[in-house]
Parts: structure tokens; sequence; C-alpha cells
């Protein structure tokens, strides 16, 4: 059986007064996780939300959490987001010179780690680390706000990163993730490109209340474009 594209969904764009009302018109369990994007005003020029919303979340939530961290210290912060117990840390490997010590810390709390790439930053900067993550987490926008227009070359790297994996015999099971600008209709091409995973923020929360309906709709979408 051919495996299926999942949504992580990413509540930016949610209506933050009616969080509760949100998280729940939206989770379903075939979806992927909640992608929690955690701006710090520095490393983008946004501030989002921190660790009491994701536990807040965490705590009215029944699938996994997820936590992009768009922090200049991830450093300072992932252990903060493992002790509240989420499932996977998200880290720039522009906001990092070596990610070794978080992948350790974060794997000897049984969680999982990605790297994250800009749309600029090649893949060479992270191929070193590729056989330690649990993630690539391929940027389609520049980080920082939701509702972008997706910047498309940036799949080619799932397809190098995979060449890459390929010629080094790296056999180990690895989640690609695509974030930024995932609309319906260009679901077909991430998933073409070998995605895993797919972040949808604004085209789930956005002006067609009927959350639920939206979601099961670009899950049906998907489950047609992986069955063909
Ligand atoms: C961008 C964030 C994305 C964003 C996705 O900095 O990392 O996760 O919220 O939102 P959409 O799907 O609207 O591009
Ligand atoms: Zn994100």
């Amino acid at each position: 059986m051919k495996s299926i594209v999942k949504i992580a969904p990413s509540i930016l764009t949610m209506d933050y007064l009616q969080i509760e009302k949100e998280i729940k018109s939206v989770e379903n369990p075939e979806l992927a996780c909640w992608h929690l994007d955690i701006m710090d005003g520095n490393f983008v020029p946004q501030i989002s939300f921190g660790q009491d919303i994701v536990e807040k979340i965490k705590s009215i939530s029944n699938i996994p959490i997820e936590v992009h961290l768009m922090v200049v210290n991830p450093h300072e912060q992932v252990q903060k987001f493992i002790d509240i117990g989420v499932d996977k840390i998200i880290v720039h490997i522009e906001a990092i010179a070596d990610p070794s010590e978080l992948i350790s810390i974060t794997h000897k709390n049984n969680k999982e780690f990605a790297l994250a790439i800009n749309p600029e930053t090649s893949v060479e900067a992270i191929t070193k680390y590729i056989g330690e993550l649990n993630q690539v987490t391929v940027m389609t926008v520049h980080p920082g706000f939701g509702g972008q227009k997706m910047i498309t070359n940036s799949l080619e790297k799932i397809k190098e990163i995979k060449d890459f994996m390929r010629k080094k015999k790296i056999e180990i099971p690895i989640n690609f993730q695509v974030d930024g600008g995932v609309k319906e209709d260009n679901l077909e091409l991430c998933i073409s490109a070998g995605a895993s995973n797919v972040v949808m923020g604004s085209a789930i929360f956005n002006d067609d209340l009927d959350r639920q309906n939206t979601v099961h709709y670009l899950q049906e979408k998907i489950r047609g474009i992986c069955e063909n």
C-alpha cells in the first residue's frame, strides 16, 4: 500500500481568541501533527507565541506536536520545549553552527529532531547530519509569515537529499516536510517532489470557517493524488 502524505497544520493564521475551538475543529487522527511556529522577533521579524501556548494546545490535543523554532538561540530553547513534552523539535541550520549537541539532547529524551533549511541555503549545509535526523523541513517560503506564495524551486532539495543518501548508502527512514505556501493547487507538486508531510497554515485557517470540512477535503485530495 502506498503511504499517504499527511498534513501538519500550522496555526499561525488562526483566530487566537478561539484557540480551543480552532484546534478541536481541525484536529483528526489522520493528521501528521501540529506544526507550531515559534518566532522570536530576531531570527524572523515577527513574534508568535511560546511555551505557555504550546503547553495549552498539548493539553487539549490528541495528536503529536512539533515546534518549528525560528529563534536565534535554539540552544536555550530546546530543553524547555522537551520539558513540556513536545514530540519533535525543528531547528534552523542557519541559527546554529553545529546542531550535534541538540540532536543528542533531543534523542536522549526520546524526541525527534529535524533540521529546517531556508530557500537560500543549500543542502550541503545539512548533509553532514542527515544520518542523525528524523526529518528535514524544506522551507518553501522565507520564514516569518503565514500566507506567502510558495517558492517551488526549493522542492528540488528533497531529491538532492535523497540522491545524497543513496550515494552514501544512508538507509535510515527520514521524513521530508514541505513548509510554506502549501495550497490545494500545489499539493501534487509537493507530493511528486517527494514530500512525506506538508505544513498547511493559511490553506486551513482562512475565511472559510468550516475548518473540519476544509481539512477533510484537503486530506481526500491528498489521498487521491497518493493513490494514483
Ligand atoms: C513560515 C512558517 C510556516 C507557515 C505556514 O515561517 O514556518 O509554517 O506558518 O503557513 P502557510 O501554509 O500559510 O504558508
Ligand atoms: Zn513552520
